[in-house]
């Protein structure tokens, strides 16, 4: 079987919403002291939802793959939603990840949380 799914090579070789969002209302950046991958991910917010969301990953297949798939996931949900956006959910929208590499989906849920909790924090 092959390590990762196509999916996750689909999202790792052409990740969706890279880039930054220079008037973000929210920005998040989350890091693995293990393997020292980091993760950056900022939201434009209106109304309480998110209207726009990219990220930049320094890291591994897996989490650049993680975090394309979920700024898909959350891009037009209320912040409500996107706040209980898991690392499991975002594994299972890439057909799985192989259970080593389950962390790197972490920092997708990680940053996105952090993206949102620096808005709800400046409002
Ligand atoms: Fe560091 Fe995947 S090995 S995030």
């Amino acid at each position: 079987m092959a390590l990762y799914s196509e999916k996750v090579m689909d999202h790792f070789m052409n990740p969706r919403n890279v880039g930054i969002i220079e008037d973000a209302d929210g920005v998040g950046e989350v890091g693995n002291a293990k393997c020292g991958d980091i993760m950056k991910m900022y939201l434009k917010i209106d109304n309480d939802v998110i209207t726009d969301v990219k990220f930049e990953t320094f890291g591994c297949a897996s989490a650049i793959a993680s975090s394309s798939m979920a700024t898909e996931l959350i891009k037009g949900q209320k912040l409500e939603e996107a706040m209980t956006l898991t690392n499991k959910a975002v594994a299972e929208a890439l057909d799985g990840l192989p259970d080593y590499k389950m962390h790197c989906s972490v920092l997708a849920e990680e940053a996105i949380r952090a993206a949102i909790e620096d808005y709800q924090k400046k409002k």
